[in-house]
């Protein structure tokens, strides 16, 4: 079964939704580097300072620092037999780092899911998450500018696991379920490649 999966997607397309609902049925951790970050800050550590005001912005925290802690994270023993990254990569540079985290364990991404939704949907989702979890950066404006980053920063990435041949788009504008169901048949297909 492939193992080693990127969540790939906008601000609010479902990524976490569906890598933890698929962390469940495949056993294997989902590591997102917004909760590992969110855990800093709420926890005060030095990375969690230099993270919140970056976080509430909209903007990305620094490659270096975001890859140290996915590494250490990704050192840990319930990943040694596979991943699902939600979130990271979200830079070229992290792309190439993650492909370098993962030879050195002798592992490769398997499975790239691009869940793909319009901005629209996405920004009444996370206004009405604002209402309900209250989320820093989920006011109008971090939103706008987390989709602007989004289309600079991550966006691109997706030109390079299609050229790998690791890229599946997923409609991710229709109800968890249905997005659920495409996620474990594209898992299903990169595992009998
Ligand atoms: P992060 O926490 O990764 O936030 P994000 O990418 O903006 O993604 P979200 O968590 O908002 O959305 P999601 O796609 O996971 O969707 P979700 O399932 O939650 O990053 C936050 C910040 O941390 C970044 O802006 C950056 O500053 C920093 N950061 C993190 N990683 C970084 C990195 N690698 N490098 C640098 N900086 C980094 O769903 C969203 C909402 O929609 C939920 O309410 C959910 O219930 C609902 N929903 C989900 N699916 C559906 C559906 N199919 N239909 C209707 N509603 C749905």
């Amino acid at each position: 079964m492939a193992s080693t999966i990127v969540f790939f997607g906008p601000p609010g397309s479902g990524k976490g939704t569906q890598a933890s609902r698929l962390a469940v049925s495949l056993g294997i951790p989902q590591i997102s580097t917004g909760d590992l970050l969110r855990a800093h800050v709420k926890g005060g550590t030095e990375l969690g300072a230099i993270a919140k005001p970056i976080m509430e912005s909209g903007a990305l925290v620094p490659d270096e620092l975001v890859t140290r802690m996915l590494k250490q994270r990704l050192e840990e023993p319930d990943a040694k037999g596979g991943a699902l990254f939600d979130g990271y990569p979200r830079t070229l540079a992290q792309a190439e780092s993650l492909d370098g985290l993962l030879a050195e364990m002798g592992r490769k991404v398997d499975a790239v899911l691009f869940i793909d939704v319009p901005d629209e949907p996405i920004v009444e989702r996370l206004v009405k998450r604002a209402e309900i979890e209250g989320r820093a950066d989920d006011t109008p404006d971090t939103i706008r500018e987390r989709l602007r980053v989004y289309r600079e920063k991550t966006a691109p990435l997706a030109g390079r696991y299609a050229k790998a041949g690791t890229l599946v788009t997923i409609d991710g504008n229709r109800p968890v379920d249905t997005v659920a169901a495409d996620v474990a048949a594209a898992v299903r297909r990169a595992s009998s490649r």
